[in-house]
């Protein structure tokens, strides 16, 4: 990997680490993350620029003309740019080591107020400083995981015909139909329009109409789907759930493919297959932050991730769900009956306890899931599927789509929507209307599953929850 600047290439750290890269001229730049000084008259620093977990050994001699005045000053987060050549490292610990034939500041970062000092510092204080946590062991390994899973995510639809579209961010509609929504506005909230009833006239707002952040592409996806048969969109979604947990964000990222022409078996082979590959690839392309994770954050994170991609996924209807649940013998804080939405106690115990893997969970009650799911013959549940994993609970939910323009509008009207507004969804059903299937991925559980990392604002650059946006 060399990178083009204005004067010379710079070799990123990765490659310097590599054994073929001995005896090379090299320009390497970063951050310090230790300095040590030897006896002898020489420093070794610790150089870090992110494009591994690891960092690079650079050796920084006192023939250097700026040693005293400047190498000896260096501490942790100082920037410096080191031209030198590649030599095999004789000490402990390391192939490579870089001998600096110059060393240039960028920048010092004052030990006395970079916030960044001791190791072991708290994911708490960390959030408190979101500009710099990029910077450490834990959260450079998350966003190169998080990385890793996008593109996988991409090449899994790329390489099967599916089309990448774009869902809008405002939307008029509420596709969960949950009214969780964040409205946008450019009305005056202090002095709102009022129409004759006393209602706030949204003709007057800057579209028209009321409008929010979308909660899922979904339905944008199926526009799609019905004339393109595969797509996925991939892109931010909103949620004003007020759910202080480790597993909530008001802001989340979401992959939702669409199939035309595919029914709930369908999309429950489409949702494991996609996870195994996602699993595999993290596995196979980010062995040396897996490895920190599997260390320090979660010791059975590697072979869970194994175990899954090389197993299948357990699936059970809700019914038997129910049923297995009630013979558990547990305790749970929300008692268990038919009818009931499942709480993360009781998927946890289903995946965790009873199945210990993913456990596609399907066929709901249709008065606990949305309405464009479609209804199966007994007229009590819907063709919905939920795939639940260890310690995250619901990473994947999904359904066959009502298509059955009458069985729709119905479903509609039981769910207080107003089947005029949805004109265009239903137009879908109108004019030539297929089977079809999807389901929605979010991102950040997803990255929180692989990494182990314990909560959801850990595994995003900057978390958006309940009195929280900082940054
Ligand atoms: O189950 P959900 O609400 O499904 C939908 O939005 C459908 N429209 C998807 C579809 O069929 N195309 O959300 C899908 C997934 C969840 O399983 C979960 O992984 C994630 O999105 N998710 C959240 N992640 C973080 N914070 C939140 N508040 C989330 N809400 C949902
Ligand atoms: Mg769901």
């Amino acid at each position: 990997m060399t990178v083009k600047t204005e004067t010379l290439m710079r070799t990123a750290v990765v490659d310097t680490l590599k054994k073929e890269s001995i005896g090379k001229s090299v320009k390497v730049c970063g951050w310090v993350r230790t300095r040590r000084d030897s006896k002898g008259g020489f420093s070794f620093i610790e150089l870090n620029d992110g494009s591994t977990f690891d960092s690079v050994q650079v050796l920084a001699e006192n023939t250097l003309p700026n040693y005293e005045s400047e190498v000896l000053k260096l501490s942790i987060g100082s920037s410096v740019e080191v031209h030198g050549t590649v030599v095999e490292s004789p000490g402990k610990g390391q192939t490579t080591e870089v001998k600096a034939g110059s060393l240039k500041v960028l920048g010092y970062a004052d030990p006395a107020t970079y916030p960044l000092q001791k190791k072991g510092t708290s994911f708490e204080f960390l959030r408190t400083i979101a500009h710099l946590r990029p910077r450490t062991n834990t959260f450079g390994a998350v966003a190169r995981v998080r990385n890793e899973i996008c593109r996988s995510i991409h090449n899994f639809f790329q390489s099967r015909g599916f089309l990448y579209v774009h869902a809008p961010i405002i939307t008029g509609s509420d596709c969960e139909g949950a009214g969780q929504m964040f409205r946008v506005t450019t009305l005056d909230l202090d002095n709102l329009p009022r129409t004759e009833d006393g209602k706030v006239d949204f003709e007057q707002d800057f579209f028209g109409k009321s409008t929010n952040l979308t909660v899922s592409g979904q339905l944008e996806g199926e526009i799609f789907a019905t004339a393109l048969s595969n797509i996925y969109t991939f892109g931010p979604t909103f949620r004003a759930e007020n759910s202080n947990t480790s597993r909530h964000l008001s802001e989340f990222w979401m992959i939702e493919p669409e199939m035309s022409f595919c029914d709930l078996e369908g999309n429950m082979q489409c949702a494991e297959d996609f996870l195994k590959t996602i699993f595999s690839d993290v596995l196979n392309n980010c062995p040396r932050d897996m490895a920190f994770f599997n260390e320090r954050i979660d010791k059975t994170v590697i072979e869970t991730l194994q175990g899954i991609v090389s197993s299948s996924f357990e699936r059970v209807s809700y019914t038997e769900a129910v049923d297995i649940l009630l013979k558990s013998g547990e305790t749970f804080e929300f008692p268990v009956s038919w009818g009931i939405d499942l709480q993360s106690e009781h998927e946890r115990y289903l995946t965790e306890k009873k199945f210990k893997k993913p456990v596609i969970v399907y066929d709901y009650p249709k008065d606990i899931k949305a309405f464009y799911m479609r209804l199966n013959d007994d007229n009590k549940t819907v063709r919905a599927m939920d795939v639940l994993v260890p310690k995250v609970g619901e990473i994947i939910g999904g359904s066959q789509r009502e298509e059955r323009l009458d069985v729709l509008e119905r479903r509609m009207l039981d769910s207080h929507l107003d089947p005029a507004e949805y004109w265009w969804y239903l137009d879908l059903r109108r004019f030539g209307t297929v089977p079809h299937a999807g389901f929605g991925l979010g991102l950040e559980r997803t990255v929180q599953f692989c990494t182990g990392m314990g909560n959801i604002r850990d595994v995003i650059p900057f978390p958006r929850a309940p009195k929280t946006a900082e940054f």
